[in-house]
């Protein structure tokens, strides 16, 4: 049973999502991937991020003031409570740039450093994924009431395997990710790049794929749908003994998690 703390911060993120996305679903110019300058569709971008995460943190600040905050458009704040805030306003920025559906706002919960809530919610897909720890993990699809449980699909073999991964920034990263994914794709059914990680791990939550890994995430990227993942069934971990961080994230349902973390580590995926 959740206790009534966890059940408020579940409460308020699943509202802070709410209005996040509908601001960047509402707010999103039409003309963004046409827009006259090569900058300004980034700039437009960074806008709407900033916008969003705003209205995360001061949403956040009017009913939990002491609480910290680590967001990834630069909000950070120490806060006094135990609970931190880990908030990425739009994960798959790219995807929202080109007018594609994959983006997601993903709010996490942590208390005393464990993530207890974690809430993603993809308003193209008029979809909202959360989880508050042990109580399982819940699709909401846009104008329903009540969420529906999701669990993992069953791990196939290896080869069998629909994984999806990402890429970062950094030319020299993805140069090496490029290298995995090389080695990487003959040994599974097939290799999906959706361009958000949290949209990926709710995709293994749910059954959309199999397993998800990538190397270089960040806190904000996968917190909440690391959550979500492990609430539906899946282990989520790095190299082995290590938990999932920004060295390698990897989820998936026990029984393909070994192997693929077994292969991965044999191909070095937590090297540049
Ligand atoms: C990115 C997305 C993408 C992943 C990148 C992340 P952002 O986050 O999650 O899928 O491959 O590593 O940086 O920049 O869109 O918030």
């Amino acid at each position: 049973m959740t206790d009534p703390l966890t059940t408020e911060l579940l409460d308020i993120a699943l509202e802070a999502a709410r209005r996040a996305g509908d601001l960047l679903r509402d707010g999103r110019p039409a003309d963004l991937g046409v827009a006259a300058t090569k900058t300004s569709p980034i700039d437009v971008v960074t806008e709407m991020d900033l916008a969003a995460e705003k209205l995360i943190t001061d949403f956040l600040a009017a009913r939990r003031p002491d609480d910290g905050v680590l967001g990834e458009e630069g909000a950070s704040t120490e806060g006094s409570s135990g609970v931190r805030w880990v908030i990425d306003p739009i994960d798959g920025t790219v995807n929202y740039l080109y007018g594609l559906p994959a983006w997601a706002v993903s709010i996490a919960a942590e208390r005393d450093g464990e993530t207890v809530v974690g809430v993603v919610t993809a308003p193209m897909r008029r979809e909202t994924y959360h989880a508050v720890l042990g109580g399982g993990a819940y699709l909401v699809a846009e104008g329903q009431e009540r969420g529906e449980r999701v669990r993992c699909r069953p791990a196939p073999v290896l080869d069998q395997a629909l994984v999806g991964t990402g890429f970062g920034y950094r030319t020299e990263r993805r140069i090496g990710q490029a290298e995995v994914v090389r080695a990487l794709v003959p040994k599974v059914r097939d290799i999906r790049r959706g361009g958000s990680a949290a949209i990926d791990l709710c995709d293994v939550a749910c059954g959309r794929l199999n397993g998800y890994y990538e190397r270089g995430l960040n806190p904000w990227d996968y917190a909440a749908g690391a959550l979500i993942a492990r609430e539906a069934g899946a282990l989520t971990g790095g190299r082995p003994g290590i938990p999932a961080s920004g060295e390698l994230t990897i989820a998936a349902p026990p029984g393909l998690f070994e192997p693929l973390q077994g292969l991965l580590e044999d191909l070095g995926a937590w090297h540049d």
